[in-house]
């Protein structure tokens, strides 16, 4: 029996609330994987599978996905469409959240379709098995290149501004169409005008926003696409931003969104689809309360049904496309410590194998994370120390003021709700591979992603003739 006193003061604290069964519990608003438990030899665990074992065995960083809160996430949010519209629904997931065959292949499993923002996450899904009427093409800048094979792998284009219009119209009447059959459809994204509470980085539905259509243009825009024989405009889009806690703003959406699918009605469109994005925040820390997947869920879809009702619409396709909150929650990242510094009275250092480059996050946008000793789960956190990443930057700090029991050279670290924008937004920076991923369920392991090697690291890199006899 673990007494109160030590869960507060442990790595303890962190472990899925008991209460409420495993499958109930909304992912987004753990701060571990829905499977995380701390087995007889004090460590922790991951899909059944002891981190420090895999670190062993796979080496370090490591990004260790747990199947089943990736899958659980999925199911939540299918279901709760299911249960609070009437209409038809689909999930997409935003596949910039984590773009890999594995990811994409589960969600697909789970019946959701993806969102892609260019060719290379495309082809990911594609190859993944995702089929293309379920992918839809994002982008505010999309080559013709990217347009074209959108257009001919049968997926749905969103467009974004004039020149993802003016392009398909041509590549119409060049005769591009797709594969597989079917017009060539089209969803119009444009900017709402919704202001939320978020890093301005990440915010989306501003008017001044590089993203999509002035909303002012909307008019202009239906007209030309109801001209153009080729394109077949399935409905319309907007996005208001990312991690965010509140719901209202979400509400306010679906009465612009549906007034937006009016118009396009207006103009003789067959449109019948709407997507209302994603942006549903997930805990990074304790201090981050974000709502259930089910609570956003059903804000999102009792405002649309209540919007359709003033517009005497009916319901549309009602779409989302949630990427953080599907896959943030599932991965740990594993570090293993090497060197320290104290400096007396100031600050002591503890510093990972890894960093800016497996985790931009918290350079990037000054994100917080919290970090367990995966090894030392009911040890007192009695140290407070930040975690330096490896990097060649004094900016590179994954945590700082970590509360940690007393760690030195070869403990693991565990960072918890590194699923979403980690791998995806990866760099080589300092040359450093990027770390493997796996895969984790019922105690068994699968490698998902590679480590790179150094070999890797030279694959593009090619010397010049003139340069090879110099030594
Ligand atoms: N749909 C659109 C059109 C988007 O632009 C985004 C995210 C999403 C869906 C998915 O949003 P989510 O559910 O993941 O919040 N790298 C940043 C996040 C950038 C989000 C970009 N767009 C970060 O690490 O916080």
């Amino acid at each position: 029996m673990v007494s109160t006193q030590l869960i507060v003061e442990s790595g303890l604290r962190y472990l899925p609330e008991s209460g409420a069964a495993k499958e109930n519990r909304s992912p987004n608003q753990q701060l571990l994987p829905l499977t995380a438990n701390v087995n007889s030899r004090d460590r922790l665990e991951i899909g059944g599978c002891e981190v420090t074992a895999l670190v062993e065995q796979f080496g370090s960083p490591l990004y260790i996905l747990d199947e089943e809160t990736l899958r659980t996430a999925c199911s939540q949010y299918r279901d709760a469409f299911k249960r609070y519209y009437r209409g038809e629904s689909q999930v997409l997931y935003a596949s910039k959240a984590w773009s890999c065959l594995a990811v994409c292949a589960i969600v697909a499993d789970e019946g959701l379709g993806i969102d892609v923002v260019s060719a290379g996450e495309l082809h990911t899904a594609l190859q993944a098995g995702v089929s293309p009427g379920k992918i839809y093409f994002h982008g505010n800048n999309k080559s013709r290149e990217e347009l074209q094979l959108a257009v001919e792998s049968g997926c749905i284009t969103v467009a974004d501004n004039w020149h993802d219009l003016e392009t398909l119209s041509e590549l119409g009447k060049l005769g591009v169409s797709s594969k597989i059959g079917g017009p060539t459809r089209i969803m119009v994204r444009f900017t709402p005008g919704i202001e939320c509470h978020t890093h301005d980085y990440i915010k989306t539905g501003q008017i001044d926003s590089k993203f999509g259509f002035d909303p002012n243009s909307l008019n202009d825009v239906f007209k030309f696409i109801s001209e153009q024989p080729s394109l077949y405009c399935v409905g319309v889009h907007a996005h208001i931003g990312s991690q965010i806690f509140e719901l209202q703003p979400h509400d306010d959406l679906a009465d612009v969104i549906v007034d937006a699918l009016t118009k396009a009605i207006s103009y003789g469109l067959p449109a019948t689809e709407i997507n209302i994005g994603g942006g549903l925040g997930i805990r990074y820390t304790e201090a981050d309360d974000p709502p259930s997947i089910e609570a956003w869920a059903s804000t999102v879809c009792t405002a649309v049904v209540a919007a359709c009702k003033r517009q005497d619409l009916p319901l549309p396709k009602l779409l989302c496309e949630p990427g953080r909150s599907l896959v943030g929650t599932a991965c740990v990242t594993a570090y293993t410590v090497g060197s320290q510094k104290v400096i007396p009275g100031v600050r002591t250092y503890l510093a990972v194998d890894g960093g800016m480059s497996d985790n931009p996050r918290p350079i990037t946008y000054q994100s917080l994370y919290r970090v367990l000793a995966a090894g030392k789960m009911s040890v007192p956190l009695t140290e407070t120390v930040t975690i330096a990443g490896k990097h060649c930057e004094s900016g590179d700090i994954l945590i700082k003021d970590a509360k940690l029991p007393e760690c030195g050279t070869g403990d693991i670290l565990a960072v918890p709700a590194t699923g979403a924008y980690n791998y995806s937004m990866a760099s080589n920076y300092n040359r450093v591979p990027r770390p493997a991923a796996v895969l984790v369920r019922d105690g068994k392991v699968d490698t998902i992603i590679e480590r790179e090697t150094y070999q890797d690291l030279l694959r593009f890199d090619r010397l010049p003739e003139k340069l090879k006899t110099q030594k």
